[in-house]
């Protein structure tokens, strides 16, 4: 599959299906997701993989403490932005609104969702070292951008979390991560459901207009 092709139908997946993913897929998308430049080739990212029964483990507490929290990533958790921020924020809950599964609050999906990686077999925790600066956070996104691009090539879904963030101490308590580590972000990867609706949206992109400025071209 070539990149462009990757890049233009990649999407977050949020319904997997319960097959797990084999050790060997893991590593070949981790080492895929290596190749990414870094500042001096530091690699400073860190990756926990948390599968099976230590998911599951994983998720629950994560829900648990979502809740007594009440940390949130849905509408109205963010507000402090300006407004065209908070207009591309609203388009998303737009989009995605009318597909989540019956029965469910919008808020719950989303939240409950994020701490369960989606039902996810695997999840990664990525994580870096407190020594480097805040500027190293541009490598872990790239990496992270490899990941799910080569994901995607793999034949399996992801969905960055950055919810989980909000649980510094409790995941690296559970997962037996340093404590001079921060995590990053969290993915959920798996196969995705091919049927589930939420998982046929595109998201909208604003225009170039809306980001771009040129001079000398
Ligand atoms: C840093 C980061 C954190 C994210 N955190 C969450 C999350 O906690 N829960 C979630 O459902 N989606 C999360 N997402 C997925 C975004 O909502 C998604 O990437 C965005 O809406 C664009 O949609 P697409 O990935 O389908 O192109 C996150 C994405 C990024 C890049």
């Amino acid at each position: 599959m070539e990149v462009k092709e990757a890049i233009n139908q990649r999407r977050s997946i949020r319904a997997y299906l319960e097959k797990p993913v084999e050790r060997e897929k893991v590593e070949e998308l981790l080492t895929l997701a290596s190749k990414a430049p870094s500042a001096i080739n530091l690699q400073p990212w860190e990756v926990m993989v948390v599968a099976g029964e230590e998911r599951k483990r994983l998720s629950r507490l994560l829900v648990k403490r979502m809740k007594e929290l009440q940390v949130s990533c849905a509408p109205g958790a963010v507000s402090r932005l300006p407004d065209e921020f908070l207009r591309r924020q609203r388009e998303l809950f737009e989009v995605l609104s009318p597909v989540i599964p019956d029965g469910m609050q919008f808020q719950d999906f989303i939240n409950e969702g994020s701490c369960n990686f989606y039902g996810a077999p695997v999840a990664l925790i990525i994580s870096i070292d407190q020594v480097f600066s805040s500027a190293r956070l541009t490598d872990i996104g790239i990496f992270v951008g490899y990941l799910l691009l080569s994901a995607h090539t793999l034949g399996l879904g992801t969905c960055p979390i950055g919810l989980i963030t909000a649980f510094q101490d409790e995941i690296k308590e559970e997962l037996n991560i340093k404590e001079n580590k921060n995590i990053v972000i969290g993915v959920a990867v798996g196969y995705p459901d091919p049927d589930a609706p939420i998982n046929q949206i595109k998201t909208p992109r604003v225009s170039l207009e809306k980001i771009v400025r040129w001079r000398g071209i």
